[in-house]
C-alpha cells in the first residue's frame, strides 16, 4: 500500500497548482466589494471536497458568508474527525509593500524556504493550511486508507470574528458531532522543530471615539483653550500601561491564570534565540511586561495594543487645525479564564472614567472570544504527536500561541470536544502582512503528516 510520502511526491505539482488557483480568488471577508469572490471561493472548496472523496458536500447558508460542510461516513462505530478551516483572507493592504500582486500567486525561493514558497494573500492563513486537509483526504480515499469518519467545516468569516459560524454551531450540534476537532491555522517553531499548539489567546476588540469641539477649529485661534481630542486620546492611551508595562485597567488581571514555576521552566526549554528574533525584526531591544520573557509575553500574558489611530489632518503639507474628533482601534489579547465580555466592560468603564470633562468618549465593542488551552494527555494530542514523529522523526514540542481563533472555545462548549491544532506555518510567513507566503516544504509536509493523525487517532480510540 502506498505511503503518504510517495503519494505526495507523485502528485506535488498538481497539489501546488490547485492551491495557486484557489489563492487567485480575493476572498476578503472584511470588504463587501469582494462579496462575489468570497462566495465563489466557497463553491470552489465544495468542488474540491467532492473530488477528494466526500460523499456529500453542502453549501450551508448563514446570515453572513456560507459554510462549506462536507462529510464521509464509513462506519458509524468508528470515530469522527471534524476538520475546521477558513477560506476568507485578510485585506492585502498596504498593497504598495507587496513585491508581487497579492492575488497573483508566485513561487519564490527564500532563505528559510530554499525549495520555494508560494507568495499570495491567504497562502498560509488559511487557504494553504486548510487545503492540506483536502489533499490529505484525497490521499486517504484514493489509496483506500481512510480509517474513520470525517467531516469538514470550512467558513468564510474567520478574519472578521466568525459570527455566522457561532450561529451555525449552536444550531447544528448533531450534524457536527465528532470525537476530535482538527485545525491547521497556527504555526510551528521551525522546520526542524515541530510543535503542536496547545493554547490560543482570547480577544476583545474595541473602537474608541473622542469628541472635543463640535467642529474642526483654527489651531491658532482656539489652540490652548479647548481640548484637542487627538492630544487627549494619546494621553489616555499612554496611561493604559504603567512604567513596567502592566495594563492599568482595574480588575484586568483578576482572572489571569498564573503559570507555575515548573510550567514556565518547561516553556523556556523551547528553542529560541533572542538575538535572531531581534535581527529578524530589525529592532535593538524587545519591549514588554516586566518580569516575563519574550515567549511568555507573547503567549501566556494578556496585552493591550492600539491597532490604528487617526484624526485631524494627515494629507500633504501642513494644515493648522484642531480636529473635532480622534479615533483608535484597540485590541486586548486575553489568556484562559479572562472573560472577553467582562474585559470589554472593564475597558469601557475605565476608559470613560479617565476622560477629561472637556471631551466625550464613545466606545464601540467589535468582536471577541475566549482563550483556549488543550491538555497534552488526550488521545488527540497523542495521535498528533505520533504523526509528527512519523514524518519529522522528532517528538513535537507543545507550544502556546499568542494568536486567536475565538471559535475554538465555542466548539468545546457547544460540541464538547477538544481541538488539536496542527499548524505548519512559520512566524516568518508574514500572515496578515504584505508578502504573505507558505513554504512548499511546509505545505507538502502537512499533507504527508495529516493522514497519520487519522491513523493514530483511530488506533488510540480503540483502546479507550
Ligand atoms: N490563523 C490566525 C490565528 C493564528 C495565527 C493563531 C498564528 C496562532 C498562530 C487567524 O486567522 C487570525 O488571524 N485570527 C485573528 C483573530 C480573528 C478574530 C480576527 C487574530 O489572531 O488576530
Ligand atoms: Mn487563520
Ligand atoms: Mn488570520
Amino acid at each position: 500500500m502506498q505511503n503518504t510520502k510517495s503519494y505526495v511526491q507523485e502528485h506535488k505539482d498538481r497539489f501546488i497548482n490547485e492551491l495557486i488557483e484557489l489563492l487567485k480568488i480575493p476572498s476578503i471577508s472584511a470588504d463587501s466589494t469582494y462579496e462575489k469572490e468570497v462566495v465563489k471561493t466557497a463553491y470552489e472548496i465544495k468542488k474540491s471536497l467532492e473530488k477528494a472523496g466526500c460523499d456529500t458536500v453542502e453549501i450551508c447558508e448563514t446570515p453572513g458568508y456560507p459554510i462549506v460542510f462536507g462529510e464521509k461516513v464509513i462506519d458509524s462505530d468508528l470515530p469522527t474527525v471534524l476538520v475546521y478551516g477558513h477560506y476568507d483572507v485578510q485585506p492585502p493592504d498596504p498593497i504598495d509593500l507587496w513585491d508581487s500582486p497579492p492575488f497573483e500567486p508566485v513561487i519564490k525561493k527564500t532563505e528559510l524556504h530554499p525549495e520555494g514558497a508560494i507568495f499570495a494573500r491567504g497562502a498560509c492563513d488559511d487557504k494553504g493550511q486548510m487545503y492540506m486537509h483536502v489533499k490529505a483526504l484525497e490521499f486517504m480515499t484514493k489509496t483506500d486508507q481512510l480509517p474513520c469518519n470525517v467531516k469538514f467545516m470550512i467558513e468564510g468569516e474567520e478574519e472578521v470574528g466568525s459570527e455566522s459560524l457561532g450561529w451555525f454551531v449552536e444550531k447544528n450540534q448533531e450534524k457536527l458531532a465528532n470525537d476530535v476537532i482538527l485545525i491547521s491555522d497556527t504555526g510551528m517553531i521551525a522546520k526542524d522543530v515541530p510543535s503542536i499548539t496547545t493554547g490560543l489567546r482570547g480577544l476583545s476588540y474595541v473602537e474608541v471615539e473622542v469628541t472635543g469641539p463640535n467642529r474642526d477649529l483654527h489651531s491658532g485661534l482656539y489652540g490652548g483653550a479647548v481640548a484637542n481630542p487627538i492630544n487627549v486620546l494619546a494621553k489616555m492611551i499612554a496611561s493604559l500601561h504603567d512604567q513596567n508595562n502592566y495594563i492599568t485597567i482595574p480588575g484586568f488581571y483578576d482572572n489571569v491564570e498564573e503559570l507555575s514555576k515548573d510550567e514556565r521552566s518547561e516553556m523556556a526549554k523551547a528553542p529560541f534565540s533572542l538575538n535572531e528574533y531581534k535581527k529578524s525584526l530589525n529592532i535593538n531591544a524587545v519591549y514588554g511586561e516586566e518580569g516575563y520573557t519574550t515567549n511568555e509575553r507573547n503567549s501566556i500574558r494578556p496585552t493591550l495594543d492600539v491597532n490604528g489611530i487617526w484624526g485631524g489632518y494627515t494629507g500633504e503639507g501642513a494644515k493648522t487645525v484642531i480636529a473635532s474628533k480622534a479615533y483608535a482601534k484597540i485590541s486586548m489579547r486575553l489568556v484562559p479564564n479572562q472573560d472577553w465580555k467582562e474585559i470589554t466592560e472593564l475597558f469601557k468603564n475605565h476608559f470613560e472614567s479617565i476622560a477629561p470633562e472637556a471631551v466625550t468618549v464613545n466606545i464601540t465593542p467589535h468582536h471577541g472570544g475566549q482563550g483556549y488551552v488543550t491538555p497534552v494527555d488526550s488521545i488527540g494530542y497523542k495521535a498528533a504527536s505520533n504523526a509528527y514523529r512519523d514524518t519529522f522523526g522528532k517528538t513535537p514540542i507543545p507550544q502556546r500561541s499568542g494568536g486567536s481563533i475565538p471559535i475554538v472555545s465555542l466548539f468545546e462548549k457547544e460540541l464538547k470536544s477538544k481541538t488539536i491544532l496542527m499548524g505548519f506555518g512559520l512566524d516568518s510567513d508574514a500572515i496578515h502582512s504584505p508578502n504573505e507566503h507558505f513554504g512548499i516544504w511546509n505545505y507538502l509536509k502537512g499533507i504527508e503528516t495529516i493522514p497519520l493523525f487519522y491513523k493514530h487517532f483511530t488506533e488510540l480510540s480503540k483502546d479507550q
